[in-house]
């Protein structure tokens, strides 16, 4: 599969004649939200796990020395925990280009603070499209993210962001926090 997914996710889902839509995030759409919402809750979503498996041409690397950013592979029971963001269905249209490496809109079932479920999309990058990279030790990670960067910026930031993130949302994510604690000072 072809690592700009821009299209593909546009025939994927009519969302036309909704009122709102939900996303949920759980990598940089939880410390950086470039766009307008109605609301936005922490929730969590079931049977994946955040891993920094997903090269980065666009954002944190370049097509030549691509970063690492995270990404959900399956993992059965599993919470994961992020922030779902009620929004308009035109804000798609910024996602799917700032998803565009790799990533596909996939709709889900999230459980929101409250303890309300609500259905919606989560953008994955999965194992076959062309930016994947796949698992590696901690430390190889850390080292990988250190020295990338890319048009948004430092890879260490977005690595960084996510964990201060994730703690304000009471989240304990050993993998991203291992990674965190190699991070080369
Ligand atoms: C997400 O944050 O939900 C998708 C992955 C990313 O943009 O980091």
């Amino acid at each position: 599969m072809s690592h700009n997914t821009i299209e593909e996710n546009r025939k994927r889902h009519d969302l036309a004649g909704r009122e709102s839509v939900w996303l949920f995030g759980y990598g940089s759409l939880i410390f950086k939200a470039d766009f307008d919402y109605i609301e936005t809750r922490p929730a969590r979503i079931r049977g994946w796990q955040r891993r920094f498996w997903q090269g980065s041409h666009d954002h944190r690397g370049t097509p030549d020395a691509p970063g690492r950013v995270t990404t959900l592979v399956e993992a059965p029971d599993e919470p994961c925990t992020g922030l779902a963001y009620r929004v308009t269905p035109d804000v798609f249209d910024h996602l799917d280009v700032r998803e565009k490496n790799g990533y596909l809109r996939f709709f889900t079932d999230m459980t929101l603070d409250d303890g309300s479920h609500a259905e919606g999309l989560v953008y994955i990058a999965t194992e076959d499209n062309a930016a994947w990279l796949g698992p590696a030790p901690p430390h190889e990670i850390a080292r990988h993210i250190h020295h990338a960067r890319g048009p948004s910026g430092d890879n260490r930031e977005y690595l960084v962001r996510l964990a201060q993130a994730l703690r304000a949302l009471n989240v304990h994510d050993e993998h991203v926090f291992a990674i965190e604690r190699e991070l080369p000072g």
